[in-house]
């Protein structure tokens, strides 16, 4: 069986993408960093369902840790589906900062730098030695790479290295024929940086060529292809997951 690993599995992308892969027949480990009871619940839904999945606390801006969070999953590995080795990880956790490139602070930048580019560079660092041959890397970027929006300057910025990052993962992890990708939504209906009001859904739904916001499941489709043997031979690719954003 396959065994993944999702941070940030306890809310939005990362929830759906979860449950979707466990439904596909996918063992899940998913991470939280606050939210026990949120995290919880959605193990208990791949359960209901007939899956199995494990939740596990990490702040993937605590690097110190990852160390740790290793030996742990190699015990869950063992322990919970009899394996050694991992099948995928999804490096989606994040967290979001609206304000002008002007005002942004060095504890915001720092703080959104240590989750959305150093925390997967060492995190994918740290779990390497267990990912089997065959494994799959998906890094959740941003359409804010791609059109410069108003107040997720460092954000954007990081995503950006993000997908650099990925592009270099695919390249020194391709002779253990190890994967590397990454998703780049657009919008999607989460709680990230506070959600969507209406005001601000309707703006959005008005510059996306398909008129809405995109959904959860719309994106975790998406990873769960990239995840499986469909996704085979795609490789060091950012795949835009937006309805036609800004186009
Ligand atoms: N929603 C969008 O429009 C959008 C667009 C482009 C890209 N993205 C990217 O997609 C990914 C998922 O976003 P989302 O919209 O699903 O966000 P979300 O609904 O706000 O969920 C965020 C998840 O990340 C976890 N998390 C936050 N900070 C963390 C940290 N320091 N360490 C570990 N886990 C942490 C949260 O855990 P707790 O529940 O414990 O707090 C939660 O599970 C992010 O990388 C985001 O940047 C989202």
């Amino acid at each position: 069986m396959s065994v993944i690993v999702i941070t940030g599995g306890s809310r939005g992308i990362g929830a759906s993408t979860a449950e979707l892969c466990a439904r596909r027949g996918m063992g899940v480990i998913l991470t939280y960093k606050s939210n026990a009871d949120a995290a919880s619940s959605v193990v208990q839904r791949i359960q209901a369902a007939g899956g199995k999945a494990v939740a596990l606390e990490l702040d993937v801006a605590d690097v110190s840790r990852f160390g740790h969070f290793r030996e742990t999953v190699q015990l869950t590995l063992q322990e919970t589906w009899g394996v050694a080795t991992l099948d995928g990880l999804v490096n989606n956790a994040g967290h979001g900062v609206f304000n002008p490139l002007e005002s942004v602070t060095e504890a915001q930048f720092d703080g959104l730098l240590n989750v959305h580019l150093k925390g997967p560079f060492f995190l994918t660092q740290a779990l390497l030695p267990l990912m089997g041959e065959g494994a799959s890397i998906v890094n959740l970027t941003s359409a804010t790479t791609r059109v410069a929006t108003a107040g997720v300057a460092p954000y954007a910025a990081f995503k950006g290295g993000l997908d650099v990052l990925t592009r270099y993962m695919a390249k020194e992890f391709g002779p253990r024929r190890i994967r590397a990708n990454a998703v780049s939504p657009g919008a999607i209906r989460t709680e990230l940086g506070g959600g969507l009001n209406d005001e601000f859904e309707a703006m959005l739904a008005a510059q996306t060529a398909l008129g809405r916001v995109g959904e959860p499941q719309d994106v975790a489709d998406v990873i769960a292809m990239l995840l499986s043997e469909e996704g085979r031979w795609i490789n060091a690719q950012t795949i835009e997951v937006a309805g036609g954003y800004c186009i």
